[in-house]
């Protein structure tokens, strides 16, 4: 059965969206979205996604994104994703749009259709997402990571909305992938066929129970309630360039949790991307906070993320040979062990 048809039989009066011009003027009109002599010109795919279905629409007078969730990964059908993730990123930029400051860093939540699972935002514009800093030599600049401290400082003490979802089962999913599965000894995945030499790297996480309690108690912590709104995936596919600067785009895992999370992956990616050292030190020196930061738990946040990353499913473009990757994995293991950097 193809994957439209499936869609169709789990909900049979919902809109599958599809790249066509009649069948998205179509349900646009369903939706009474569309101006007054308003036309599509044309659909675009915006940019490289993961989970999710995303549209480009190009009409006479101006052009705007549309995001249906599906119940899988879309890049990976045969894994089965919660469909209700798509109501929980509306509900994260309806949030931000009244912070003066956050506003500008998101895009516009225009519409949120709930039975057909299609969010409609404000097109930032065509720009590239920040998966080239992994490439060798590509620096992130000054300016870009004072702008995402900056976003996360005031994400972080925005007021949450009391019915903000708990997005339990998108943490499941995560947590699986996050703390348990990629420490796993047998669980199917061959390294090697990533890079030559890692399966057997892998074992030496792997096989260690000190470092594996560590990292099972970090993940009772994800799963727990926090206190602050955080974005939940915090990586370089998130951030947007544009010709404004950066947005942060897709908080679809975003809930209300430990801030040191975001801050975590924050910290991973640029290790990961062999960014300067010192940029961990001006994320501790100009983040913003009322709260004290739990400086333990963020490098073993951090670690871990920099280990799943290495040798989960999750795998990331990463110009780091072998050995220089297990330096870095070491370099983990350690701040997970001993609880800072
Ligand atoms: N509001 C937007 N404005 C411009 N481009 C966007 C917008 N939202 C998404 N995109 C582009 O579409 C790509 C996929 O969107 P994203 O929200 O990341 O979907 P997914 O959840 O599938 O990863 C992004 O990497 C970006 O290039
Ligand atoms: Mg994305």
């Amino acid at each position: 059965m193809s994957l439209k048809d499936q869609f169709l039989e789990k909900f049979p009066d919902a809109f599958f969206l599809e790249r066509n011009v009649d069948q998205v003027n179509r349900y646009l009109q369903q939706q009474e979205f569309l101006h007054k002599n308003e036309n599509i010109r044309s659909l675009e795919k915006p940019g490289e996604g993961n989970m999710n279905f995303v549209l480009r629409v190009i009409t006479n007078q101006r052009s705007f994104i549309l995001k249906q969730a599906r119940p899988w990964v879309e890049k990976f059908p045969q894994i089965g994703a919660p469909i209700e993730r798509v109501s929980v990123e509306a509900k994260f930029f309806q949030s931000l749009e009244d912070n003066t400051g956050l506003h500008n860093y998101s895009p516009k939540c225009l519409r949120f259709d709930d039975h057909n699972f299609i969010l409609i935002t404000e097109d930032l514009g065509k720009g590239a997402d920040y998966n080239s800093i992994y490439k060798q030599d590509q620096l992130l600049g000054e300016t870009d990571l004072a702008s995402l401290i900056d976003y996360l400082s005031m994400l972080h003490e925005t007021k949450i909305p009391t019915d903000f979802p708990d997005n339990l089962a998108m943490r499941k999913l995560n947590h699986e992938h996050i703390f348990n599965f990629p420490f796993l000894k047998e669980n199917g995945f061959n390294l090697d066929e990533v890079q030559e030499g890692l399966q057997s790297v892998s074992i030496l996480y792997k096989s260690n129970d000190k470092l594996k309690q560590e990292i099972e108690k970090c993940g009772v912590i994800y799963l727990s309630k926090g206190k602050h709104l955080i974005h939940g995936d915090f990586y370089p596919g998130s951030w947007l360039s544009v010709s404004d600067g950066i947005k942060v785009i897709d908080p679809e895992f975003g809930f209300v949790g430990p801030v040191e999370f975001d801050l975590a992956v924050l910290i991973a990616h640029l290790m990961m991307a062999e960014q300067p050292v010192h940029y961990i030190d001006k994320i501790l020196q100009e983040y913003q906070q009322i709260i004290e930061l739990d400086k333990g738990l963020l490098a073993q946040f951090s670690g871990i993320e920099i280990l799943r990353r290495s040798i989960g499913i999750a795998q990331l473009p990463l110009a780091l040979d072998l050995k220089t990757k297990k330096e870095l994995m070491d370099r983990a293991a350690e701040w997970i062990l001993q609880r800072k950097f």
